[in-house]
């Protein structure tokens, strides 16, 4: 990963969103020639899709793997990338996202709502290797992950909290289920941190990661965002601009 020089655009992480100023951190350069909005996805999401696929996820090719909120904005880079690795990729978005899914290079798209999500999901491939978890689906991710072998990616909580208990673990779902939390990973392992930056500019380099456009809002309208958000009516990464 290259240092920043002092004058340089980047883009970083910290406490203190929805304000103008604030201390960074962490960062790393804007890409050359993309504005400081296409690089947004830069520090959180994209790492987080790379680093669930193949730091945590251990993705080969050949394998099929279920991704979650695949129109988001963490989404949207697993599903670009999990196809460059050569996986066969079933996202799940809510109806109105299904165009988008596909439009990325998705094998399959299924309906995040369903109540028959895993049923879904098992029908297409009898299980799958690899599932990115974000949250309000990990009952059906346990059960449509391959026994034995299938790895479960857990990287958010979107829609509260659900259990799992040693007792599932053993007579129900005998799978790998892998915590993710980048921050930590950031803080504990910042070599790997930095193997995963390496490769994610290298996948900009290589054009499977463009410059994103995330839907744009005043900074005042930071209430609205955040409702559209918890509304599940977003599609892609959100930027308040100040
Ligand atoms: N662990 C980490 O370090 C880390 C880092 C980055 C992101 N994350 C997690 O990754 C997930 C995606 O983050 P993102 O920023 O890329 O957001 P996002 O995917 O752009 O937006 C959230 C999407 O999650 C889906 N969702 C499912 N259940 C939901 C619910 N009950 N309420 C709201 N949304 C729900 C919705 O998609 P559909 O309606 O289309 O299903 C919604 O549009 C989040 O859970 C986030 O916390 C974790």
């Amino acid at each position: 990963m290259s240092e920043a020089r002092l004058g340089e655009l980047v883009v970083g992480v910290g406490d203190g969103a929805f304000a103008e100023y604030m201390v960074l951190p962490a960062a790393v350069p804007v890409p050359a020639g993309w504005t400081a909005q296409e690089a947004l996805g830069l520090m959180v999401n994209w790492p987080t899709a790379l680093a669930a696929l193949t730091t945590l996820g251990r993705v080969v090719a050949g394998e099929t793997v279920l991704i979650h909120a695949a129109a988001g904005a963490t989404g949207q880079a697993a599903v670009k990338i999990a196809k460059h690795y050569g996986a066969t990729v079933i996202g799940t978005a809510s109806p109105g996202k299904h165009e988008v899914v596909l439009a990325l290079g998705a094998d399959h798209v299924l309906d995040s709502r369903s109540d028959a999500l895993a049923a879904d999901v098992l029908r297409l491939t009898g299980g799958v290797d690899l599932v990115v978890e974000s949250g309000g689906t990990l009952e059906a991710s346990l059960a449509a992950a391959e026994r034995v072998t299938g790895r479960v990616v857990v990287t958010g909580l979107a829609g509260g909290e659900a259990a799992i208990t040693n007792w599932d673990l053993v007579y129900r779902h005998q799978v790998h289920v892998i915590g993710f939390n980048l921050g930590v990973l950031i803080e504990t392992a910042p070599h790997l941190f930095g193997e995963l930056m390496g490769e994610l500019f290298g996948l900009i380099a290589a054009g499977v990661l463009s410059p994103g456009r995330p839907t744009t809002y005043d900074l005042a309208d930071g209430p609205k965002a955040l409702a559209e958000l918890e509304a599940r009516a977003t599609v892609g990464k959100l930027a308040l601009l100040p």
